[in-house]
């Protein structure tokens, strides 16, 4: 296609900062292999949009984006104006949803040059893709309070595991594990104590599994799993869950692997009906915002799965995603590197480095 139409959002907080270097990143890589983009950055989906507007976007925001090949997005959540469960219902949760982007596609990778808080760890040993179930399971807006004020309030929320989002879920975590040399799949349950819903996850994968002989699999109940990230990353390779083990599993890998402030993640919706969303698996992290030390590598990456999944994993594509991999990897292991690595370089330095190894590459 040509050119290939980019909405840019940036949103909140950090968001607004590593953004400039996502786009650096993809940039150089598109010139460089001969991908024609074109970027349409839209100034909504943000807490000030909110402030003026009393909404996070404008009513016809899915017109906007609907001719749209891909999102960009940077964080959303500014909790100090807007509560948290406003700004993100009221825009990320809606693209994830409206545009059916039933994957988040996250992958975990301990780089050469970063130091691992785990004990013992080398690269290779944490390398795996946690697939997370995007669109329902325990995020939902049925339910409610009753009494509430009252000494016998109640409050209710229900889970939607429906059978078409489990099997499009566990199918596409099977095909990636069987495209993967070591072809192994593990499903985060919680069947002992989640007594309806995760026997029933556990069947489906059952069912899946069967129509995938060659790849082996194994569950863990997700307390047990948390502690098997830290003790035995080297067990994992693709990871399937539902929407909120998926949600924690995915800070918890990056954490391992020196920070959050690395991670990637690919909101798909792989028949391409819909446009797909690539962000940073991290937030808009008000902490650290103005401050100009924001990592910007997951942004960086999650352009590079954007460019990726643009061209169905080949050509140019490909390429320019292997580049800016590689990129990063040079940068990790040779610095420039931000703060929450131990480094003094500013988020701009780190953008700039590896668009020149991008360009060099
Ligand atoms: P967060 O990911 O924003 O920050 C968690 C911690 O990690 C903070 O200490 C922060 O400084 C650090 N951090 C995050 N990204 C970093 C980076 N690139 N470089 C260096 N350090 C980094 O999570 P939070 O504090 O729970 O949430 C803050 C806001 O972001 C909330 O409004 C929340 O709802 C929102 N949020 C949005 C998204 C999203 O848009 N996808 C994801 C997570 C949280
Ligand atoms: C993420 C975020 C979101 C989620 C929040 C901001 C709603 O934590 O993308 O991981 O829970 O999915
Ligand atoms: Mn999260």
């Amino acid at each position: 296609k040509n050119p290939f139409h980019i909405a840019v959002l940036a949103g909140d907080g950090i968001g607004r900062e590593v953004m400039p270097e996502g786009l650096r990143a993809v940039r150089a890589a598109a010139e460089r292999f001969g991908i024609a983009l074109e970027f349409h950055t839209f100034d909504w989906a943000h807490c000030d949009y909110y402030a003026a507007h009393g909404q996070m976007m404008p009513d016809d925001w899915k017109q906007q984006l609907t001719g749209m090949d891909a999102i960009y997005f940077g964080a959303v959540g500014w909790p100090a104006t807007v509560a948290d469960h406003v700004s993100l219902w009221g825009s990320l949760l809606k693209f994830r949803r409206e545009f059916d982007q039933y994957i988040n596609l996250r992958p975990v990778r301990l780089f050469e040059g970063v130091p691992c808080p785990l004990a013992g760890k080398q690269p290779g040993d944490i390398d795996y893709l946690v697939v997370r179930e995007n669109t329902e399971g325990e995020y939902t807006a049925l339910g409610g309070v009753m009494f509430e004020g009252t000494e016998r309030e109640i409050v209710i929320q229900e889970s939607v595991h429906s059978r078409h989002g489990a099997e499009r879920l566990l199918k596409y975590a099977f095909e990636l594990a069987r495209s993967r040399p070591r072809k192994h799949l593990s499903l985060a349950t919680k069947s002992n104590g989640i007594a309806i819903s995760m026997p029933w996850w556990d069947r489906q994968a059952e069912a899946m599994a069967a129509r995938h002989p060659d790849v082996a699999w194994d569950k863990h109940h997700i307390d047990i799993l948390t502690a098997r990230f830290v003790l035995q990353p080297e067990r994992f390779d693709v990871v399937a869950a539902t929407n909120l083990f998926g949600d924690i599993l995915s800070d918890l890998g990056p954490a391992t692997t020196g920070t959050i402030g690395l991670a990637p993640s690919a909101n798909l919706n792989p028949e391409r009906r819909f446009p797909s969303l690539f962000e940073p698996v991290h937030g808009s992290a008000p902490d650290i915002c103005g401050q100009g030390i924001a990592n910007p590598i997951a942004m960086v990456w999650s352009g590079a799965l954007m460019l990726d999944f643009l061209t169905r994993g080949q050509g140019a594509g490909r390429a320019a995603h292997d580049a800016i991999l590689a990129a990063i990897e040079t940068v990790l292991r040779e610095g420039p590197r931000t703060a929450d690595l131990g480094g003094a370089a500013s988020t701009t330095e780190i953008g700039q480095a590896i668009a020149r190894r991008i360009a060099q590459a």
